[in-house]
């Protein structure tokens, strides 16, 4: 098989077969193509896309091109639950331990954040001691026994797609649906559960701007996750606005844990809800949405979520004091309260503009190699629809070097007012399966 004969079929808008696309996968892994035909290809794939078989087989072969976790050996099913990626998106540390404690088993590799979107491994390691990185053989122990785990990727899982991203990332061949949809599901795939649940977020801080296209993306998505044996389902939700009140690393585990002790914000606490009815779904804990409601329901009530969290932070070696007392969690040095300048209604929270903030502040990195200040970060004081008063408070800015002026008119920017009311919009547009 020659690999200039694949580029031309795929830029003639022809179908690959398995055996293409496996050669393809097999020459990336092994380094035997060399990155200007891998290149030449992807940007084919973009220009023309690929059907439902051949993302599917894309997903297949990268998933198989290193490691894939064996979970059959822990009891029950195993959900796990993966998001797009947003501004303030703390879900995995609330909605985790809820259906843990419903009695599925959540079996969860995250990731780091880079720009203008947090990672959960690094909110969880503003936890003291918190570690991220367990042996497969610890994490499936830790999932087996607590019924919950949340590490960093272990062994060698998906190579191919490490090297094909970073060259994605330098071809302007990131967005293509048939390769993002691929990229994203073979390491869902490779990570063992029986069941996903995809969050795909649309609008402005979000890598899909309109429901639309956030939607094409989460069919692609179920698609390959289907076709592969795995009960895959999809929420598209919004992130025109970030997600609950706050933006940053321990100002996000602290809102996680008021959420589990029933006293999150209500945006976050309806998307965590409405998921974790669907995952005890996906998973056969519960029949129907009703009772899934209600076990979640009194899985916060008695507390026994926020134990779950509790379990699963001292299973992994974190302070569980700074849980039961999130106050000795890591402190900014200033704390400063931004006043709106004018009175009406908040119409517009611009997400991406606030996270680029709060990676400025410190809470994310700009490059791999930056390292994350747990402190700082931005709380909201509002949010879309509310009414706000001159001189009100609109957000709170946690700082540990002085506000640069350019970035309180940032701020200030990122509140569009109106004196009309503002409709009510939904956390969650739809549900796909
Ligand atoms: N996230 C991924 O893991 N892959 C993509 O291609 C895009 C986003």
């Amino acid at each position: 098989m020659r690999f200039v004969d694949i580029i031309n079929k795929k830029r003639y808008n022809q179908e690959l077969t398995d055996q293409e696309i496996q050669f393809f996968v097999d020459g990336v892994t092994d380094g035997s193509i060399p990155d200007y035909q891998s290149s030449a290809l992807l940007m084919a794939i973009v220009l023309n896309g690929m059907n439902e078989r051949e993302t599917a087989y894309l997903a297949k072969a990268m998933m198989n091109s290193g490691d894939v976790i064996d979970l059959t050996s822990i009891e029950g099913i195993k959900a796990d639950k993966h998001s797009t990626g947003g501004v303030g998106d703390k879900t995995s540390m609330a909605l985790g331990p809820l259906v843990a404690a419903c009695g599925l088993k959540v079996a969860k590799m995250s990731g780091r954040g880079l720009g203008h979107t947090g990672g959960t491994l690094d909110k969880l390691e503003s936890i003291e001691g918190f570690n991220c990185y367990l042996t497969e053989e610890e994490f499936k122990k830790q999932v087996a026994e607590v019924g919950i785990a949340i590490i960093g990727q272990t062994g060698d899982l998906v190579p191919a797609d490490k090297k094909l991203y970073a060259l994605r990332d330098v071809t302007g061949t990131v967005e293509s649906i048939p390769l993002i949809a691929s990229s994203i599901m073979s390491k869902k795939l490779a990570s063992g559960s029986d069941t996903i649940l995809l969050d795909v977020k649309y609008g402005e801080g979000a890598f899909m701007h309109t429901i639309e296209d956030a939607t094409k993306l989460a069919e692609a998505m179920i698609s390959i996750g289907n076709s592969l044996g795995r009960n895959t389902m999809a929420m598209i939700t919004d992130m025109n606005q970030p997600l609950g009140n706050t933006i940053g690393n321990a100002i996000e585990i602290r809102e996680a844990i008021e959420t589990l002790r029933g006293h999150g914000p209500k945006d976050f606490t309806e998307l965590c809800m409405q998921a974790a009815e669907i995952m005890l779904m996906q998973g056969k804990v519960a029949e129907n949405k009703e009772e899934a409601r209600k076990m979640l329901e009194e899985v916060v009530a008695s507390g026994k979520a926020f134990e779950t969290f509790k379990e699963m932070v001292r299973a992994q070696g974190g302070n569980v004091d700074m849980i039961e007392n999130p106050e000795l969690l890591p402190q900014s040095k200033f704390k400063t309260e931004i006043k709106s300048k004018e009175s009406g209604n908040v119409k517009v929270l611009h997400s991406e503009r606030l996270g680029v903030l709060a990676m400025q502040l410190g809470a994310g990195r700009e490059t791999k190699e930056q390292d994350v200040n747990h402190a700082v970060g931005i709380e909201l004081a509002c949010k879309r629809g509310d009414k706000v008063n001159e001189g009100d408070t609109i957000c709170i800015v946690y700082h540990d070097e002085e506000l640069k002026p350019q970035w309180i008119d940032e701020l200030y920017h990122a509140f569009e007012l109106t004196d009309e009311e503002v409709a009510p919009q939904p956390i969650i547009e739809k549900v796909l399966s």
